[in-house]
């Protein structure tokens, strides 16, 4: 356990998570003169590594979470893997969540998503909670069809607790591996593309609402993020309004992201995160004010910022750790000769597959900021040689 620094005044935000939210986080905070602790698993955590003050606990532990708390004003996460039911605890007891243990507790677990944009009339994939063992799943596929879609109630990220099941021999073995896990099943969508949307919102109920993004999911992982996404005025409308809805219906504070998948007949809402996202990275350079600032404005209860963009388009592209494990540091200075690259590198142990960073460019035309965001990020990886000069 080690406190270190306060050194400016006003309230202290405590994140409870300290991976790369909490530290792009931490930097908008920085910039206002906050004070922001951590609750870090270690101190080589990305934001444990550059922040001042830093408390090490596990963010599943009550005491830990009740230790961490004493010493914060306001208290929000950087992830899931918190059990909501230690977020009521400490509610009860007086200290203030944002968002609140209602929110996590909805969010925190895909099926209560569900509910709650089925209770909004928003169009979902059709899904089935009640699921017993394998009968149940295969039931589900010969009334929808196959394939399906298998997913870890809580806990999954990166696509990691999304499995595609094509038959009921898969589906039995699959029912196997994950026995004990709460789960979701849902028809598989023919998705034409996929978008995101972020929503940040006050107490006060003043609500921002950013520009629609596209994002590039490979194997479950967000590859690229850009925007202007090229949809008719009216999806885009669509896809601003269902994110303004699901922040109001959870009365939801801080920052929100709502996942959307494009089909022939219209946008379905795949999943929602209630912190900084990774559809939101752009925001940095490429926003007005940046997810990070206005989640941090929207939990202190300050006036949020504008979501506009900064220039026509911007791009982001994820830097992924290679499969030879090659620490992207290493080709800094390669990815910075790409002209407009904002390199972010989050400090981190690299790791095949792990997101070890991400790269902002702001442009005039969206091929060409995602050409260089694209180049300078595989520069990163590893997977593009400098172009000659
Ligand atoms: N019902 C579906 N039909 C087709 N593809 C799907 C479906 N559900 C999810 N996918 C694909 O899998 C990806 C990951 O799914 P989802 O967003 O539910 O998982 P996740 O691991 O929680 O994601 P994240 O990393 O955003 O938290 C989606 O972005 C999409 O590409
Ligand atoms: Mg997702």
């Amino acid at each position: 356990m080690a406190i270190a620094r306060r050194s400016t005044g006003g309230d202290c935000v405590g994140i409870v998570g300290a991976g790369q939210l909490a530290r792009m986080t931490y930097q908008a905070g920085i910039a206002l003169g906050l004070t922001v602790r951590l609750l870090a698993e270690t101190p080589e955590d990305a934001a444990a590594l550059v922040a001042a003050d830093v408390e090490t606990g596990s963010a599943r532990s009550l005491d830990a979470l009740r230790h961490f708390a004493a010493s914060c004003d306001v208290l929000t996460f950087e992830h899931e893997l918190i059990d909501p039911a230690h977020l009521r605890d400490l509610e009860s007891a007086g200290h203030i969540l944002r968002p609140g243990a209602a929110v996590a507790t909805t969010v925190f677990d895909k099926r209560r998503q569900r509910e709650v944009m089925v209770k909004e009339g928003l169009p979902v994939p059709a899904y089935t909670d009640a699921v017993e063992g394998a009968d149940d799943v295969v039931a589900f596929g010969d009334r929808h069809g196959w394939p399906l879609v298998v997913k870890l109630a809580n806990g999954g990220y990166d696509g990691r607790g999304v499995f595609v099941v094509s038959d009921a021999v898969e589906a039995e073995q699959l029912l196997v591996e994950l026995a004990g896990r709460a789960l979701l099943v849902e028809a598989w969508v023919p998705i034409e593309r996929e978008l995101a949307v972020m929503v940040a919102r006050r107490p006060s109920g003043e609500c921002v609402v950013y520009p629609v993004v596209e994002t590039v999911q490979r194997d479950g992982i967000c590859h690229e993020v850009f925007t202007p996404a090229p949809l008719s005025a009216l999806l885009e409308a669509q896809a601003k309004a269902m994110g303004r809805r699901v922040a109001e219906s959870m009365d939801l504070v801080g920052v929100l992201a709502v996942e959307l998948f494009v089909t022939a007949d219209g946008l379905v809402v795949n999943e929602l995160a209630a912190r900084p996202h990774n559809s939101g990275h752009h925001t940095i350079e490429g926003c007005v004010t940046s997810q990070f600032e206005n989640h941090l404005r929207a939990v202190l209860d300050l006036p949020l910022g504008e979501p506009g963009l900064v220039g026509t388009a911007v791009a982001m592209a994820n830097v992924l750790g290679a499969a030879d494990g090659l620490d992207p540091q290493a080709a800094l200075g390669a990815a910075l000769e790409v002209p407009g690259a904002h390199v972010h590198l989050y400090g981190k142990q690299a790791r095949p597959g792990r997101k070890l960073g991400h790269v902002t460019v702001v442009g005039d035309d969206l091929d060409d900021a995602r050409e260089r965001a694209r180049r300078a990020a595989g520069l990163l990886m590893g997977t593009r040689e400098r172009e000659p000069v």
